[in-house]
């Protein structure tokens, strides 16, 4: 059976994502955004690539909903980046609206999708997400830890001058600056880096990676990163389409998990076909259980700004 996904938002990261989702023969993809003549003709120019690529999955883009009926997944990239001097909360208001009007189409036309929130900020996205869609806590997950953790290990990969393939980082939290990189979890084959490198060289990764969004962003200067968001979106994508039960660090909806109610925040999760399948909980420090509880208290108090 084919499946299907729609990608809301036609931009840097919904593109990205769109040709990824096609070339590696995932599903065919519906691209949506509000511009005329974006989604369309960055569809049918992927769809050509498959010709050169050797894929055969359809895309087609569109500036309205009909075509998602039937979809499995959607998504959801729609909104506005940031730019130098922003924050991620800065976008709350307008992504708010964005996130709201498009995922009451989209579910209008598909009742048994998951919905992978991409859109920041990024843990208040995924309630607004939540809310509208009414479906379950399960099938709305937000993606941001993925991103955050592979900006990890390239740090450690370039401090060690070890292959990213050997490294494994954990970073839980909000998607946001207070995010919460554990170096005790984060390990090159299997050894914590805290064995490895000086306290220092170990406080200087940790503070890069919590910056690393900024730092594209300060590269780039007309908006953020997309390759590693992307990619990041699609081992999602793939993990829920293959049933592939992958431990990954998602935005879950917790209640009670770290002792943190009702809130969307960054932890590891197992991803198979009925999206969150489980929340493994980690064994924290005190000091990593009160830096968690701190990220958890800057999502709660943006949750406090939505209006839905
Ligand atoms: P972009 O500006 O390249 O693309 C956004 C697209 O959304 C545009 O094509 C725009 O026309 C479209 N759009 C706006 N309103 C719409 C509507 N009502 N319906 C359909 N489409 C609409 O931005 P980019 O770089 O693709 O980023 C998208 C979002 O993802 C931003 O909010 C960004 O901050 C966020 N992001 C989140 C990451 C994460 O780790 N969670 C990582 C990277 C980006
Ligand atoms: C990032 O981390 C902007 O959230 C986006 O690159």
């Amino acid at each position: 059976m084919r499946r299907k996904v729609t990608v809301i938002g036609a931009g840097n990261v919904g593109a990205t994502a769109a040709q990824r989702i096609v070339e590696k023969e995932l599903a065919d993809v519906v691209l949506v955004d509000v511009v005329d003549g974006v989604p369309q003709g960055k569809g049918l120019d992927m769809f050509q690539s498959g010709a050169v690529e050797g894929f055969d999955m359809r895309i087609v883009g569109s500036n309205g909903y009909e075509e998602t009926a039937g979809s499995d997944i959607c998504v959801m990239t729609a909104g506005l980046a940031r730019k130098p001097g922003m924050s991620r909360d800065d976008l709350l208001k307008k992504n708010e609206e964005i996130v709201r009007e498009c995922i009451a189409q989209v579910t209008r036309h598909s009742r048994d999708l998951t919905i992978i929130v991409v859109t920041n900020p990024l843990d208040a996205m995924c309630e607004v997400a939540r809310r509208v869609s009414g479906l379950p806590k399960n099938k709305v997950i937000g993606m941001a830890g993925i991103l955050d953790s592979a900006r990890m290990r390239a740090f450690i990969s370039m401090e060690m001058n070890i292959a990213m393939s050997n490294i494994h980082a954990t970073v839980l939290g909000g998607h946001g600056d207070t995010m919460v990189p554990l170096p005790r979890y984060s390990t090159v084959a299997g050894v914590p880096i805290t064995e490895l490198l000086t306290p220092e060289r170990v406080e200087a990764i940790v503070k890069r990676t919590a910056n690393g969004g900024a730092e594209i962003v300060n590269f780039l200067k007309t908006g953020s990163a997309y390759y590693a968001p992307s990619a990041a979106a699609i081992e999602m994508v793939d993990a829920i389409l293959c049933d592939k039960r992958k431990i990954l660090p998602c935005a879950a909806y917790l209640e009670g998990e770290y002792g943190i109610n009702g809130l969307y925040v960054g932890v590891p999760v197992v991803i198979g076909k009925n999206g969150v399948e489980r929340v493994i909980e980690l064994n924290l420090t005190p000091e990593e259980s009160a830096a968690l509880k701190k990220s958890a208290d800057s999502v709660a108090e943006l949750f406090t700004k939505l209006t839905c």
